[in-house]
């Protein structure tokens, strides 16, 4: 080891105890527990099994919007409707950058380019504007629905070579949901034992096996010059996916046709061509080649793992509320039938089933605590000032599980997003899965639909049941971490013929 490191990391220390210091002093900070010099509050979080109920604990003594301090980084805790309306909707650009994190730089492709973890800039801004085009042109059309009809047919195969044996749904449903966004995005479709998406696919895994309690690195940012396995294995990867990105960029751009778009990559060409057309060529804003590759590796990342593990919960609580599943067969019976092939002209009549995919990413949504916010400035929030560079974590988790929103907040009970008449009721504020404000899931309209149409697609034609062996309450459990994921659990899966 390098004899001046202990040094180094010596003066780093006491920099960021006197910057702590210094902070505490000139700020007037929303309260939270007492931080250690140094390490702040990270002793209180080390070993909890999930950080969104810890963080409702500690609202509980110090208020819907708490400080902690993540070593020596100040966090600011947002645990209600009203503190999230108050900063991502009325302040929405102040409270609209990312954390500045080592793990943003590995993920990026090139340098600050990305939508989900660049910070805000006109470049971001057109990003997600003509993003937001594509996916809204795609979502509504035809390409999409087929689609879906196409993954599931393998999906169901899938399904029926397990016979009445109890299997792990997650796998199956992973390389569904990587095919959907593989095809939807750059027009491409994998075989289950295609060597490239299982390498992707594991890689996936491991980010968010070693990312998934955070990264030290990105709390004190002198760790990312010492040698590092996981990061090394992070950049080979994102160097993967750059390379892949680039590939299916170049492609399309040379075979693109306005008149005949099929994926996601063809439609974001159409809407810049748009945009460009619509300029005149008086470019205010320019967007270069990493600009597209981050969107198109942002899009797919950010839709395959919400939207697996989303599947997932909605699989497993219907095994474990047959009532529930019972209806959600009763609807798709009525309004469609066990031999019609279900469309999105469907999903007005299965209000039921929607309410079902809602219930359960209010109970586990994918993304608990969103993606982190930072300030851009020094902002007054009630009676405080909240400094530049704050990290900011809203608590959705707290809002779904709100007694005085969701009564028996613990309960699986999809009826509670229905009206009087049995239809889908108005979304109430305090159901934020995709977030809100200058930031809000870009997403959020594709994933409605996919989620909708595969869920009624799966119970169309499958019933889950907990294995036979399984104790009389059959319950899932959540891995420790940052995202609402799972524990691995078998169902068995009787084909409804
Ligand atoms: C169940 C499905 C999904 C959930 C629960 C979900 C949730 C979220 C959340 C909570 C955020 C953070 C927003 C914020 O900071 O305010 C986000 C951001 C994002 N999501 Fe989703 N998402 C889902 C599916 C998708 C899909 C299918 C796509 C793409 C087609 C997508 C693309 C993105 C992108 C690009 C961002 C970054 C936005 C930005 O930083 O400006 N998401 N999502």
């Amino acid at each position: 080891m390098d004899g001046h490191l202990p040094y180094a990391l010596g003066a780093v220390l006491l920099t960021t105890y006197l910057v702590y210091r210094a902070t505490k002093k000139k700020y007037k900070l929303p309260p939270g527990p007492r931080p250690w010099p140094v390490l702040g509050n990270l002793l209180e979080l080390k070993g909890v099994p999930n950080m969104w109920t810890t963080f409702s604990r500690l609202a509980e003594t110090y208020g819907d919007v708490f400080t902690l301090y993540m070593g020596p980084q100040c966090t600011v805790v947002l645990n209600s409707m009203e503190s999230i309306r108050e900063t991502f909707l009325k302040k929405s650009t102040e409270f609209g950058n990312r954390p500045d994190t080592f793990t943003g730089e590995l993920i990026t492709i090139g340098h600050g380019k990305s939508i989900a973890f660049g910070q805000q800039s006109p470049q971001w801004k057109l990003q997600r504007k003509i993003s937001h085009a594509a996916l809204r042109k795609y979502a509504t059309g035809m390409p999409l629905e087929r689609l879906l009809q196409d993954k599931i047919i393998d999906f169901h195969k899938s399904i029926d070579m397990e016979g009445e044996e109890p299997f792990d749904i997650y796998p199956k449903l992973t390389l569904m949901v990587y095919n959907v966004m593989a095809s939807m995005v750059m027009g491409k479709t994998f075989e289950a034992d295609d060597p490239f998406i299982i390498a992707f696919i594991k890689d996936v895994d491991k980010f968010n096996d070693t990312f998934g309690n955070g990264f030290m690195a990105d709390i004190y940012p002198i760790l990312k010059y010492l040698p590092n396995k996981s990061a090394t294995r992070i950049k080979a990867s994102m160097r993967r996916t750059g390379d892949w990105m680039q590939e299916t960029w170049d492609e399309h751009k040379a075979n693109f046709n306005p008149d005949e778009c099929t994926d996601f990559v063809y439609y974001l060409l159409a809407a810049k061509e748009e945009m460009e057309a619509e300029a005149g060529g008086d470019h205010k804003v320019v967007l270069d080649d990493e600009h597209f590759l981050n969107i198109l590796s942002d899009i797919f990342s950010a839709g395959t793992d919400t939207s697996r593990i989303t599947l997932c919960w909605v699989v497993g609580l219907c095994a474990q509320y047959p009532d529930v599943q019972a209806k959600i067969h009763e609807e798709i019976d009525q309004a469609v039938g066990r031999d019609t092939v279900l469309g999105l002209k469907h999903r007005p009549f299965l209000p039921y089933t929607e309410a079902v995919l809602h219930e359960a990413m209010r109970l586990y949504p994918a993304a608990p605590l969103g993606i982190p916010r930072a300030t851009t400035e020094d902002v007054e929030l009630r009676s405080w000032t909240i400094p530049a560079g704050t990290w900011v974590l809203p608590n959705i988790w707290a809002l779904h599980h709100d007694p005085d929103e969701w009564p028996e907040p613990d309960k699986f009970i999809p009826e509670r997003h229905l009206d009087e008449h049995g239809k889908l009721a108005p979304k109430p504020n305090s159901f934020l899965p995709f977030a809100t404000g200058r930031r809000v899931c870009v997403g959020e309209s594709v994933a409605k639909v996919e989620l909708h149409l595969l869920t009624a697609m799966i119970f169309q034609h499958y019933t889950f049941l907990p294995p036979p062996d399984a104790s009389s309450k059959f319950e899932i459990d959540l891995v420790e971490g940052l995202i609402c994921l799972p524990k691995p659990f078998k169902i068995v899966a009787k084909h409804r013929d």
